[in-house]
């Protein structure tokens, strides 16, 4: 691959093309979304001195996965978010074929960015450095190198690194594929953050009674959270089953007892994290008041992403709102950040047979149901089909138009549901589970509800902030 020669000459051409984006009937009010080109994974998102900062694969050069970059956002509250320059380019040997994905940390003052320098060769096959880079004075970032090679005994799939800080000394997670073709979550260790040790392979298959597991992992991220350890990483590779892992990969989280000393992770079952069409590749940071935050992409590679309509827009994909986590009776919890509340505009509410509910104009819009069984029908494009004992959502396939159906299975008390003008993202039971999809309706987009059963509605249209 060769690079584009003056990055920043490119880049300026390119973002010309934002009006176009900006003017697109799917573009988003209040979600994260790149202005030009494609966008994937949420990257370093940090509270560091005083502001939120998010980071996010992003090629601005076009709707398709090359030239990754690491575009960067700030925000004083979770909801605001200001652009901010480009913060790596791939411009150095070692990360020649893309700056991929990564986190952040406070290194005593500095904010630093731990990412993948991924290189390809001819032959097709790869390596991968873990890099480093940090923040200067006037807010651009400069690269240290690479300081970690490729560990013996794994492919050249390494990346995605999550570093933390515990009792003085840094800790980072690495996505894996071992000789063997075996999805790895790998643990190493540094006194610096320049010179690493590894402790070794802390999940994946074949470990823990985790059988058929995957033939890579990517993005893990390990963090404590209400007595546990919770591990989310994104196994690629699982077999479908009936009712869940239906997308091309999945995210997916385990609890249990992580161990610094004897560096050992003993986890229970696997499970998905968000049962929607469109959710990969989340990651988390801590709030200001110590609240776990999850932003995840509301993409998933190698699917039918390539068919969506945005990309003759010159755009594509957007993340999902900021989720605060919680551990509880076995499950983890996601719910909106509540400064998302400050959204709201006037609350309504409604209740009555489904068939004669208001028809609510999909674009910027919460509400919350309460119901035995109905249908939510959004545009023509997406259908909710809510019964007791589980959540349906359907829609067309972009590439052969048959219906394509995800589910949520349990006992359906309550339902939350965000929309934003070409997505939609569903809070079940208070956040026991999430469906997250993105769909493509025509302006101006409604939402209908059918049945005969007896509904209780609270809506707000949400203001836009993007
Ligand atoms: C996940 C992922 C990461 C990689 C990045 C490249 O979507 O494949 O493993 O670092 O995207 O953009």
């Amino acid at each position: 691959m060769t690079l584009p020669s003056r990055w920043p000459a490119v880049l300026q051409a390119v973002m010309k093309g934002q009006p176009r984006a900006l003017a697109d009937s799917h573009y988003p009010q209040w979600h994260l979304a790149p202005v030009t080109g494609l966008m994937n994974d949420p990257n370093g998102f940090i509270f560091f001195a005083g502001r939120y900062h998010l980071f996010y694969q992003w090629n601005p050069l076009g709707c398709d996965h090359r030239y990754k970059c690491w575009g960067h956002w700030r925000s004083d509250d979770l909801v605001h978010w200001h652009h901010e320059p480009l913060a790596l380019m791939p411009d150095e040997e070692y990360d020649r074929n893309g700056c991929y994905s990564g986190s952040a940390v406070d290194n005593r003052g500095v904010l630093t960015l731990c990412y993948t320098g991924n290189v390809k060769f001819d032959d097709g096959s790869r390596t991968a450095w873990q890099c480093l880079a940090e923040e200067q004075e006037d807010g651009s970032f400069k690269k240290c190198g690479p300081v970690l090679a490729l560990p013996e005994g794994y492919t050249g799939h390494v990346r995605d690194p999550k570093v933390w800080q515990h009792e003085g000394m840094w800790y980072m997670v690495l996505g894996a594929q071992d000789w063997q073709q075996r999805g790895k979550v790998l643990l190493f260790r540094s006194e610096d953050l320049h010179s690493w040790q590894p402790c070794g392979e802390i999940a994946g298959q074949g470990l823990n009674g985790l059988e058929d597991a995957g033939y890579m992992w990517e993005c893990p991220d390990l963090f404590a959270l209400d007595g546990t350890h919770v591990l989310i990483c994104c196994p690629q590779g699982l077999a479908r089953e009936p009712h869940r892992y239906l997308n091309t990969y999945p995210a997916a989280w385990m609890s249990g007892a992580f161990d610094y000393e004897r560096a050992t992770f003993e986890h229970g079952a696997l499970r998905e994290l968000d049962a929607g069409f469109e959710f990969y590749a989340p990651q988390t940071a801590l709030a200001e008041d110590g609240r776990r935050i999850l932003i995840g992409w509301m993409g998933v590679p190698d699917g039918e992403e390539m068919l969506q309509p945005t990309r003759a827009q010159g755009w594509i994909h957007q993340m999902t709102c900021p989720r605060e986590l919680r551990y509880r009776d076995g499950r983890l919890w996601q719910t909106p950040v509540r400064e998302l509340q400050r959204l709201r505009e006037a609350e309504r509410q409604w209740q009555g047979y489904a068939s004669d509910a208001p028809i609510l104009d999909a674009a910027r819009l919460e509400f919350e149901l309460i119901a035995p069984c109905v249908t939510v029908d959004f545009a023509g494009a997406l259908r909710l089909i809510v019964e007791k004992n589980g959540v349906r959502l359907e829609r067309a396939s972009l590439q052969t138009g048959e219906t394509l159906t995800r589910y949520w299975l349990g006992d359906v008390r309550h339902l939350r549901v965000l929309c934003d003008r070409s997505s939609v993202e569903i809070f079940i039971n208070e956040g026991e589970g999430v469906m997250s999809s993105r769909y493509f309706p025509d302006a101006p987009a409604q939402i209908r509800f059918e049945g005969a059963s007896n509904i209780t509605l609270r809506y707000w249209s949400l203001r836009s902030c993007m």
